[in-house]
């Protein structure tokens, strides 16, 4: 199960190669992760490729409302909400008042302020919430995308939620799903990957939705996301 120092570093060159080739120099995104380091937050926001790949899907969805579970510091953020449409909207859930602090203004910087809200408080407080505003405002599956990216044990309680605030044929995508490959340990008892087992355990049940989880390496070492179409 364990990599070499070889392949990790490898990994992160050939991420070096991709954004080189396919991204190239974006002083807002690159703004936004001095920020982030310079306020302490955690190295764990998604790679620059990733980040793309988020905004692809993003567009390719035509998604006018985004929601997020876990903003950081805005980094997958300004990835997701750039792919919005001048009226779209993005909100942003996020527990730690300091990581919505540092996303507010490197959101602003990269002026994306009119289009994005950031939310403070625990996620699972937030999302009945926002149901109840989406209830109230007659559009009770608002959202075209979401992307759940905050404390891995309570992802099924979220998807549970973002999926009844979806609609039909919008897409959910999860984060760090695969975790370092742990998820296929059934004796793992790391609340993470256990968390992450048990979401696949949830979405095995459910019908009314298709999934696929897929295995990535980059800077970030080795994990995965789980993709989620809304509809069957
Ligand atoms: N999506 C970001 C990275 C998110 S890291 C990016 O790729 O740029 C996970 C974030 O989830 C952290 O900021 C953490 O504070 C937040 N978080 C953790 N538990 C949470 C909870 N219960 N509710 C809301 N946010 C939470
Ligand atoms: C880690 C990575 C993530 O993408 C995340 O959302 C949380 C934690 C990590 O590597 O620890
Ligand atoms: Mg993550």
């Amino acid at each position: 199960m364990l990599r070499t120092m070889e392949d990790e570093k490898l990994w992160s060159e050939v991420d070096l190669y991709i954004h080189d080739r396919l991204l190239g120099a974006d002083p807002a995104l690159e703004a936004a992760l001095a920020e982030s380091d310079r306020a302490g937050l955690p190295q764990i926001a998604v790679s620059a490729p990733q980040g793309k790949m988020l905004h692809l899907l993003a567009k390719a969805t035509v998604a006018a409302r985004i929601l997020e579970i876990g903003t950081l510091g805005g980094y997958s953020t300004i990835w997701l909400a750039r792919a919005l449409p001048e009226h779209g909207r993005l909100t942003s859930l996020e527990v730690d008042p300091r990581h919505a602090e540092v996303a507010s203004a490197n959101v602003a910087k990269a002026g994306l302020a009119d289009r994005v809200e950031i939310r403070v408080g625990r996620a699972i407080d937030s999302l009945p919430t926002l149901r109840d505003e989406l209830a109230r405002s007659a559009d009770t599956r608002a959202f075209d995308m979401v992307f759940i990216d905050a404390d891995k044990p309570s992802t099924s309680a979220y998807f549970e939620h973002a999926v009844d605030m979806t609609r039909p044929g919008g897409l959910i995508v999860v984060d760090n799903s695969v975790r370092r490959g742990r998820i296929a340990d059934p004796s793992d008892s790391d609340p993470n990957v256990v968390g992450m087992r048990n979401f696949h355990d949830l979405l095995a049940g459910r019908s009314d939705v298709q999934a696929t989880t897929v295995q990535t390496v980059g800077s970030k070492g080795y994990d995965g996301f789980t993709l989620i179409y809304v509809g069957s």
